[in-house]
This record gives C-alpha cells, sequence and structure tokens, in this order.
C-alpha cells in the first residue's frame, strides 16, 4: 500500500510545486514507483516544474468522473520511469469536485503507487480540503519570513487531525547569509508551527531556472536537489541529519 503526501502552505508561492516536482523526481531516481499528482485546479505548472510541459491531454476530473481510467489519464516521465504525472484540470470550478470521488481515487493511487505527491493550491480552500482528503502525511511548506511563518502556523493549525507523525515543516529558500539568524528562525517556525521539521531547503537560483528551461531541477542542479533528495530519503524512513543541507548551500 502505498503512502500518499499532500504538500500545502498558507502564503502563496513558498515552493510546494518546486518541491513536489523535485521530490517526487528523487523518490522516482531512488526506484519507488510515484505519482506526482496536480491538484492546482486551472493554475497547474507542475508539468512544468517536472520539464513535461503540456504532455497530458487528461486530467484528475477525467478520472473522477469516469471519463478514462487512472492508468489512461497519467502521463510517463520520458527520462524517470518511475514517475507518472497525473495533471489537474485546466478548467472547471474549484469546488466542482466530488470528496467522495477524489477519496475512491486516493485508494486506487495506494494500490498502483508506493508514493504520490500532491501539490495542493495556497491556502485553505477547496483545493487545499481535496489534497488532504485523500492523504496520509502532509508537509507544509513556508519560507522563514514572519508573514509565511504565520500562515504555516494557521495551516498547521487546521491539520490538528492529521496524528502525530504525519504532519512535517519543510522550510524553504534559506540563505547562508541569513544562516546565522535562519537557525533561530527555524527553531521559531517549528515552535510557532508546532510540526516537526522535515527538511531545509536553500536558496538557490537554479530553482527557478529549471522551470525556465523547461528540465528538471535534479538534471542541472546539485545543490538544493541534494536538499530534496535528502527529505525524499527522510520520507522513506531513512535518517539524515538535518543540518547536512547547509555545507552543501552555495556560497
Ligand atoms: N529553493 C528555492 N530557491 C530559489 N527560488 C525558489 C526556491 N523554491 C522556489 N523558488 C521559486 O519561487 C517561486 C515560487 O515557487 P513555486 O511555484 O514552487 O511555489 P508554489 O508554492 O507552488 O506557488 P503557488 O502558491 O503560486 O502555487 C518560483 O519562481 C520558484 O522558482
Ligand atoms: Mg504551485
Amino acid at each position: 500500500m502505498g503512502t500518499i503526501i499532500a504538500v500545502v502552505s498558507g502564503k502563496g508561492g513558498t515552493g510546494k510545486t518546486s518541491f513536489t516536482a523535485s521530490v517526487a523526481l528523487s523518490l522516482a531516481a531512488m526506484g519507488h514507483r510515484t505519482l506526482a499528482l496536480d491538484c492546482d485546479i486551472t493554475l497547474r505548472n507542475l508539468d512544468m516544474a517536472l520539464g513535461l510541459s503540456d504532455s497530458s491531454t487528461m486530467d484528475f476530473s477525467d478520472v473522477l468522473s469516469g471519463r478514462c481510467r487512472l492508468s489512461e489519464a497519467v502521463a510517463q516521465h520520458r527520462r524517470y520511469r518511475q514517475l507518472d504525472l497525473l495533471a489537474a484540470p485546466l478548467s472547471g470550478h474549484n469546488d466542482g469536485f466530488d470528496m467522495n470521488r477524489m477519496v475512491s481515487l486516493g485508494r486506487e493511487i495506494r494500490e498502483n503507487y508506493e508514493y504520490c505527491l500532491v501539490d495542493a493550491p495556497a491556502g485553505l480552500g477547496h483545493g487545499f480540503a481535496l489534497a488532504t482528503a485523500i492523504a496520509d502525511r502532509v508537509v507544509v511548506i513556508t519560507t522563514a519570513d514572519p508573514t509565511a511563518l504565520r500562515d504555516a502556523q494557521r495551516t498547521v493549525s487546521a491539520l490538528r487531525h492529521f496524528p502525530n507523525g504525519k504532519l512535517h515543516l519543510v522550510v524553504n529558500r534559506v540563505q547562508l547569509k541569513m544562516l546565522k539568524a535562519l537557525r533561530t528562525n527555524i527553531d521559531d517556525a517549528i515552535d510557532a508551527a508546532g510540526a516537526p521539521l522535515l527538511g531545509v531547503v536553500p536558496e538557490d537560483s537554479d530553482v527557478p531556472l529549471a522551470i525556465g528551461r523547461g528540465v528538471p531541477l535534479r538534471d542541472m542542479n546539485y545543490f538544493a536537489q541534494r536538499a530534496y533528495d535528502n527529505i525524499a530519503r527522510r520520507i522513506t524512513g531513512e535518517r539524515v541529519p538535518v543540518m547536512k543541507v547547509y555545507p552543501l548551500m552555495k556560497p
């Protein structure tokens, strides 16, 4: 039985899509059969972050409505064959998706994949509800700035029903020059959000560049991707010290 992990945030633009794409590719590169599910209805861009722009002709709404099967709706990654993408619909009402059907889709995903990462839209709306309704675990992505931290705290509060050990925090865009101050902020983030830290991802200009070039980050980068790889290893149960990310940051 596979594990479904929803990737959420309160504030927009904290790095959910970059995280989902990079960690899904890490898991696939490790040999795990993985699904990247885009739940950001109408604004989808997980395909770009995976280097699979416009490769999908069908999306999860086609599966929910019974127009096609899960296996027919997914697009297999051309290079990382263990990874499939299930796209979000480009149109449609956010709240027009049936929660019970989504939960059944979740069951089918668990039967067919070892891991599924769900890229949620920002905030606590219907897309968030869909993504977290099918999830076994949730990762809240935040940056270290105060507004993102406050929104992360609200998000964690909305997810209190998840049992201990199933709710995690990732602090993204950590900068070397702010490291000293940020260590306090990261501790603050864990305290404030009340969720254990799954990992820290450094600020890295290759993250936006990868999308611009239409290639996955892991095909062009070592720094941020190494942090995503560490997180993927932790997801599979390996013990990887969080602080190992710091020496990997670009000078
Ligand atoms: N570690 C990083 N270093 C540098 N830039 C980053 C990093 N992570 C994300 N970014 C950049 O921040 C921007 C937002 O990232 P991304 O699209 O992944 O966020 P998001 O949370 O999915 O946004 P939205 O809420 O709009 O869906 C992008 O331009 C991305 O390239
Ligand atoms: Mg996004």
